[in-house]
């Protein structure tokens, strides 16, 4: 299970009233598990070990159930998005323009395996299904910002772009 290792020295998150107040009303509802890595992910960016384990002691749920749903759904992260969250399109439309190679190119760029942050923090790179714009296929999006009928040219540039601005 890949979500279980390589968290130490993660500090612990402080679960801001409205998570905890969230946690205390879904607990008692069936499929709550979901509904509550969803707003940790929401309110961290990431679900980190030490949510999860507090998660584990605020429902009763064991962590190692927590961790299963965690590594089934590609949607919840265990690592900390970089800075600057990269997010290639895998969608059908972007898949058949290529999106497969940009996603491959740009950690190829940045240097970074999947799941990984690069060393100045600044970027992560991640693949997502459809994000709506498929008349620009294919498409790339940075932070709120969006690339389409993107060529892997473009990739240098864009990433310094973001990198100048530290
Ligand atoms: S498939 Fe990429 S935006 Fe729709």
């Amino acid at each position: 299970m890949s979500g279980c290792s390589g968290h130490g020295g993660e500090e612990k998150v402080t679960f801001p009233k409205e998570l905890v107040s969230f946690i205390d009303e879904w607990k008692v509802k069936q499929g709550s598990l979901i509904m509550i890595l969803h707003k940790t992910q929401e309110t961290f960016g990431f679900v980190p070990r030490s949510a999860a384990e507090q998660i584990s002691q605020m429902t009763g749920i064991h962590l190692a159930k927590i961790y299963g749903v965690i590594s089934f759904y590609h949607f919840f992260k265990t690592t900390k998005p970089g800075k600057n969250k990269v997010s290639v399109c895998l969608g059908t439309a972007c898949y058949l323009k290529g999106g497969g190679d940009h996603i491959e190119s740009a950690r190829e760029f940045l240097k970074i395996a999947p799941d990984e942050v690069t060393s100045d923090g600044l970027f992560s790179v991640e693949e997502v299904r459809c994000v709506g714009c498929c008349g620009l296929a294919p498409v790339m999006t940075v932070g709120p910002d969006t690339y389409g009928k993107l060529t892997k040219q473009q990739l240098p540039e864009i990433f310094e772009k973001y990198r100048a601005r530290g």
